[in-house]
């Protein structure tokens, strides 16, 4: 029954039309920033063909409108930031790096605020996701100040486009494919086992703060509180080079003097932005703003 009804969806999913892609990427360009290269038209008929579908509605042009013009456009936008959106993400993620965060970026930072004697620590993760970068983060702070926690005030803002992944964040609740990387001790300690997975457990999620927000909203971003580090790993990759410029300066004015940018570890701003100053450290580059 379902294999009949799934092949009559295949075979009467739509083309999109040379003409219906120009439009279809611009409207997502001009929303979100995302870019979505020509010889990636597949990605639009993969992700967003049975979504026409499900409403009948028989072409990507007709869709256009549907986004534009319905009654239900909100709802279906939010739909539509799900179904473009490419939301792989692990716990633990690039341990390499991570090692560099700590003892270079969070080690370093948590002592000289203790010293200055402000415990006040804000870091942004920009692209969150399902929540796993920023949960990282906070377990990562309760590995390094373990009872002088309580001590701090530790503000994790974690954003994401998709309403869906942030949803998913909040729940806190992962499968072993989140864990691939993570050490066995940490799911142990920090995770609590259920039927449908591991939740992360109250101490670490009452660190972060999520919502979803465009990074293509520049008003939205000037609005949200200084940060000592921001991070926006494996995001910046899905923009064009106008949308990077737009994003690393919102991101240079979220930080405070000498606050750092910590991009994933396969991307670069060169060539893009010279307002940082690249740190090299053997295990990735870390970007500063100068005082
Ligand atoms: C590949 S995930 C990266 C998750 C995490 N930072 C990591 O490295 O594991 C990229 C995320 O960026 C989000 N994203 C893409 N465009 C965005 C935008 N304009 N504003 C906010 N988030 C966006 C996507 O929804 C997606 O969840």
């Amino acid at each position: 029954m379902s294999l009949l009804s799934g092949s009559l969806t295949l075979r009467s999913a739509p083309k999109v039309t040379p003409e219906e892609f120009t439009a279809l990427r611009e409207f997502i360009y001009g929303l979100t920033g995302i870019d979505i290269p020509a010889q990636r038209q597949y990605l639009i008929e993969n992700r967003l063909g049975p979504r026409l579908g499900e409403l009948h509605i028989p072409s990507f042009g007709e869709y256009l409108k549907y986004l534009k013009f319905s009654r239900e456009k909100d709802a279906e936008l939010k739909q539509l930031f799900e179904l473009i959106t490419t939301n792989e993400t692990s716990l633990f993620r690039d341990t390499k790096q991570l090692e560099v965060v700590r003892d270079k970026l969070l080690a370093p930072l948590l002592e000289s605020l203790e010293k200055s004697g402000k415990k006040e620590l804000r870091i942004w993760s920009a692209g969150c996701s399902s929540g796993e970068e920023p949960y990282t983060l906070a377990i990562m702070l309760h590995e390094l100040l373990r009872v002088k926690l309580m001590s701090w005030r530790i503000d994790i803002m974690a954003h994401d486009l998709s309403p869906a992944m942030i949803a998913k964040a909040q729940a806190g609740v992962y499968g072993e494919y989140s864990f691939k990387t993570t050490p066995p001790d940490i799911l142990d300690r920090y995770f609590t086992k259920r039927p449908e997975g591991f939740e992360i457990k109250a101490n670490v999620k009452r660190l972060v703060r999520f919502a979803t927000l465009n990074l293509n909203d520049q008003a939205a971003v000037k609005a949200l509180p200084r940060s000592h580090i921001v991070f926006c790993r494996n995001v910046i990759i899905y923009f064009d080079t106008e949308m990077k410029k737009k994003v690393l300066s919102g991101f240079y004015d979220n930080l405070v003097p000498g606050g750092h940018l910590v991009l994933g570890h396969a991307e670069t701003i060169h060539g893009v932005s010279r307002v940082f100053t690249p740190v090299h450290h053997p295990g990735g580059i870390v970007y500063k703003r100068e005082g």
